[in-house]
């Protein structure tokens, strides 16, 4: 999982790719590298560590040309080194690759082209492709060079296996670059009179929002002034731009810290902006009528981390507004596992991204078993969302901060949308409860905007207990995925040990974990579930403890008696609560991690798109 990014034009391309790069840190930040064309050659300059790094070697080597190729990582095969950092080249040096994904097959092939005298400097599956065009550049003839290229690189494509896109320069063709695409994303931009390769559209964004989504098996030649895209059998496809209408203001901090408190200060934003579209949306994106909607009696939701969560909530939605039997699956878990084939039965995937490779594994799955399939996805015309039948996108922007904050509202509030139109539509509610549960999904961003009031409250709190060892989250019913939500977003930002519980299970053993200290985090809104979570706080509370209430208005006084600090968030109907709920703990987990100086945007370890198995 890492970032490419190319730029051909009539500037230097080093500004560009250095910024192309950065805005694509999200990706993998583990070390980084450019290549730019130079007169006949082609001069690499190779990093360890952030962008920022490259930058610095960049300004001390001074490369310049108006075609250049980057890359930013995330290390697979073999560890974050210089040697091991993209771009990647031939034995000549002369044919230089960046690519994200990961080649399969690079082992044999790895052999197979060593047997034929080729000399290997890394320990990466991506050189093999610049070996391999190498290879093939002596086994293609055509009229040019340029042409020759193209051919070289088709051929390669062919022979990989794996989920791959990738960026290619040529020392002897400096007016063109190519870019591959199969199953992992690739995207152009067209400049005037420049042309970007990207993973991702913030990468050039600042240049043009002219973008063309490129789908698998398609290699698009860039030049200056033309961007052609051809099919896997070398004919030229015609591919419509699409305007992008996130500007790049958008995708920056807007003066906050990090991107992450910006992001959960998106969220009344957000929430509008999924909300405004969701009615129109939901008749139209489900591609179904009444009677395709009554005939739904099986919901699989798959998803991982944050969305999984999200769906894990999304499952007491259908179940309790549309009437449908959901289950909810880890996607790793889900392509694995034996799943009785079922007519009429819906799959939903959920993703930010749209390019987590687990969630479209299961949703490969889902279209073998003959499952209709729903992306509910952040992001335009990523992989997932050319997966699945009908897809309900996210408004919530680009989310840039690896802790997914907005997008995890925003699905949430998606699938509450879905499940109370589809119960609607199938008669499972009547018109008056439907308009009761539409009003106040609509109020929801304002409460939202509401809730945010707390942050000074939580980061007072935290200055007591952002040292402690282990933090846990209890919470119960649509809460218990806020608990487990809690604890991964503790756990991803600041490093420390968090485990998000079921209340009522805490007896059956997790409860041996508290000690004197312990800090736990009940989500107790005011409900028919109160009074049981007065216990748990009880029992918390025995062990030795310290015990902070999530609570609403009408529990404050109550929780106070038996906790030690009391979070007070607005009241939502019990359904919606999880939405406030949150807010609390994405606030706690951000300013643990900033009292302990962790980075929170970019966490050890992490990378915002995980598009590898
Ligand atoms: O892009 P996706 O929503 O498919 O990503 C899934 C997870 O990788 C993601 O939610 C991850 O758990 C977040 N970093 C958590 O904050």
């Amino acid at each position: 999982m890492c970032g490419i990014i190319g730029y051909i034009g009539k500037k230097n391309s080093v500004p560009f790719l250095i910024e192309g790069l950065k805005k694509l840190e999200y990706r993998g930040y583990d070390s980084a590298g450019i290549a730019v064309a130079e007169k006949a050659t082609v001069r690499r300059v190779r990093a360890v560590g952030k962008v920022a790094e490259l930058e610095k070697a960049a300004l001390l080597s001074d490369p310049k040309g108006n075609c250049g190729i980057g890359h930013t990582r995330w290390a697979t095969h073999g560890k974050p080194s210089e040697e091991n950092s993209h771009p990647h080249t031939d034995c000549t040096g002369e044919v230089v690759v960046v690519h994200n994904g990961i080649i399969e097959n690079y082992l044999p092939l790895k052999e197979k082209l060593q047997a034929l005298g080729h000399t290997f400097q890394s320990e990466t599956d991506t050189e093999v492709i610049a070996h391999l065009i190498e290879e093939n550049l002596k086994r293609v003839s055509a009229d040019n060079e340029e042409q020759r290229l193209l051919r070289a690189v088709m051929k390669t494509s062919d022979e990989l296996q794996g989920a791959f896109a990738y960026g290619v320069l040529w020392a002897k063709t400096p007016q063109q670059i190519i870019g591959v695409k199969n199953q992992s994303p690739l995207t152009v931009g067209l400049g005037e009179g420049e042309n970007f390769l990207a993973s991702d559209v913030p990468a050039f964004l600042k240049y043009t929002n002219k973008v063309l989504f490129l789908e698998d098996g398609q290699t698009v030649v860039l030049r200056e002034k033309s961007a052609k895209v051809y099919g896997l059998d070398g004919q030229e496809i015609k591919v419509k731009p699409v305007k992008i209408s996130w500007d790049q203001k958008t995708a920056e901090k807007g003066g906050y810290d990090h991107f992450m408190l910006k992001e959960i200060y998106d969220q009344p934003q957000a929430l509008e902006d999924t909300l405004r579209t969701a009615k129109a949306d939901f008749v139209r994106i489900l591609g179904l009528k009444t009677e395709d909607l009554r005939r739904i009696k099986n919901v699989y939701l798959v998803a991982c981390g944050t969305a999984y969560h999200a769906a894990l909530i999304g499952k007491y939605y259908l179940e309790n507004f549309a009437g449908v039997t959901a289950s909810v699956d880890l996607a790793s878990e889900f392509k694995y596992r034996t799943i009785p084939p079922a007519k009429d039965t819906l799959c939903i995937a959920v993703s930010q991204s749209g390019e987590t490779a687990d969630t479209l594994g299961a949703v490969k799955k889902a279209k073998e078993l003959g499952f209709k399939r729903l992306a509910i996805c952040n992001v335009l015309g990523s992989g997932l969302t050319r997966a699945c039948g009908s897809v309900f996108y996210t408004h919530c922007g680009p989310e840039i901060s690896v802790a997914s904050t907005k997008a995890f509202t925003s699905q949430i509030i998606s699938l509450y949308a879905l499940a109370i139109f589809l119960g609607h539509a199938s008669g499972n509610i009547s018109q008056s409860q439907f308009g009761k549960l539409y009003k106040e999904m609509m109020a929801l961003p304002k409460a939202v905007a509401d809730t945010l009031k707390i942050e000074y409250d939580v980061r007072h709190l935290t200055r007591k207990i952002y040292k402690a060892e282990r933090f846990i989250f209890l919470g119960r019913n649509v809460d218990y995925p806020i608990a487990l939500e809690g604890a991964l977003k503790l756990k991803e930002i600041s490093y420390s040990s968090a485990e998000g519980f079921a209340a009522g299970e805490i007896k059956h053993g997790p409860i041996s974990i508290i000690d004197k200290g312990t800090p736990v985090l009940v989500l107790m809104p005011k409900n028919h579930l109160f009074d049981k979570m007065l216990s748990a706080c009880q029992e918390c509370r025995a062990r030795g403890a310290w015990v902070v209430a999530v609570t609403t208005p009408d529990g404050a006084e109550e929780a106070a008696a038996v906790t030690d600090k009391q979070i007070v968030v607005p009241k939502a109907s019990e359904y919606l609560q999880p939405v406030l709920d949150v807010i609390a703990l994405q606030f706690f987990a951000y300013w643990v991690a900033k009292r302990l100086g962790r980075d929170i945007d970019q966490p050890r370890n992490l990378a915002k798109s995980v598009t590898v198995e």
